[in-house]
């Protein structure tokens, strides 16, 4: 599919989303969400790739925000719509079967922050900033940030950012647990594209199980979750890849995965 507002790019079994509104820092609006769900689709569909990472083009900006300009005059219907839109194409990201591995390399504000959020994990450039600044525009976060926000780096710290809309920088966000890692401007998509491979070295199945484990029992109280756990690890027992990782540790060989 062709994109306008989004790069989607395929290197060996790797997607790489850049966001590219260059004119508005990335921000997002209708199209641009429409369009990150349709990559989503594209990846989740492509069986040659293994693992997504999402950044934002240009040096300056992941995402600076859902676009002020496209929500200055919505009505409440309109914006419950909008705001309904991100929520289903974040959550799309965040269920995707694949690892997803968001490589923030500037500002990560409001959507693009949330959008963050949605991903497995977060790497930053030292440059990254991130905030919620939506109250200081009369709104809340509205594309997943009061549910996500929380859940990652505390309700007490989350509560802070949200309330006071402000920014804080990479080592801060590192600080508090918001990003796993953080590495010069220059290197932060290498890195990335190594932990993706890392990852991707990995039994496939497994690591899709875990991300469905961890993703569903953060939805649910703990006795749910370990039985949630326990059916997914009993599911590996069905899988090739089970036998390969064992037998290959047995026998003191490197295991040869083939997803099944
Ligand atoms: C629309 C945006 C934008 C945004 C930047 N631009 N962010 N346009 N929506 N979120 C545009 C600017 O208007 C400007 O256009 C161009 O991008 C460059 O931005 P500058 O402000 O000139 O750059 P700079 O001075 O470096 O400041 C960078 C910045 C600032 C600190 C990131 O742009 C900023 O504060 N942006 C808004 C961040 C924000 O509040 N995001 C949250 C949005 S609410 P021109 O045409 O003048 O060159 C949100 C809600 C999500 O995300 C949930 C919704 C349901």
């Amino acid at each position: 599919m062709a994109y306008k507002n989004i790069i989607l790019e395929k290197e060996d079994s790797l997607a790489i989303l850049k966001v590219n509104r260059p004119q508005a820092l990335n921000a997002l609006n209708n199209e641009t969400l429409r369009e990150i769900k349709a990559a989503v689709m594209e990846v989740k569909d492509d069986e040659t790739v293994g693992a997504l990472i999402i950044t934002g083009a240009g040096d300056k900006a992941f995402v600076a925000g859902a676009d002020i300009s496209f929500m200055e005059n919505l009505s409440a219907v309109e914006g419950r719509d909008f705001g309904l839109l991100g929520q289903d194409v974040f959550t799309a990201v965040e269920n995707l079967e694949k690892p997803v591995i968001a490589a923030v390399n500037g500002f990560a504000l409001g959507g693009g922050c949330e959008l963050a959020l949605a991903s497995d994990i977060r790497l930053a450039s030292q440059k990254a900033v991130f905030g919620q600044p939506e109250v200081s525009l009369g709104i809340t976060p509205g594309f997943g940030g009061t549910q996500r926000l929380p859940r990652i780096i505390g309700e007490g710290r989350a509560k802070e950012l949200i309330f006071s809309a402000r920014s804080i920088d990479a080592q801060e966000a590192y600080r508090i647990g918001l990003v796993n890692q953080v590495y010069p401007p220059e290197s932060l998509l290498e890195e990335a594209k190594k932990m993706a491979r890392t990852i991707m070295a990995n039994a496939p199945l497994a690591v899709r199980f875990s991300k469905a484990a961890i993703n569903k029992g953060m939805q649910t109280d703990i006795d749910s979750a370990l039985a949630i756990e326990a059916d997914l690890f009993g599911l590996c027992f069905s899988t090739q890849d089970q036998k390969e990782g064992m037998n290959a540790f047995v026998n003191k060989r490197k295991p040869a995965f083939i997803c099944q």
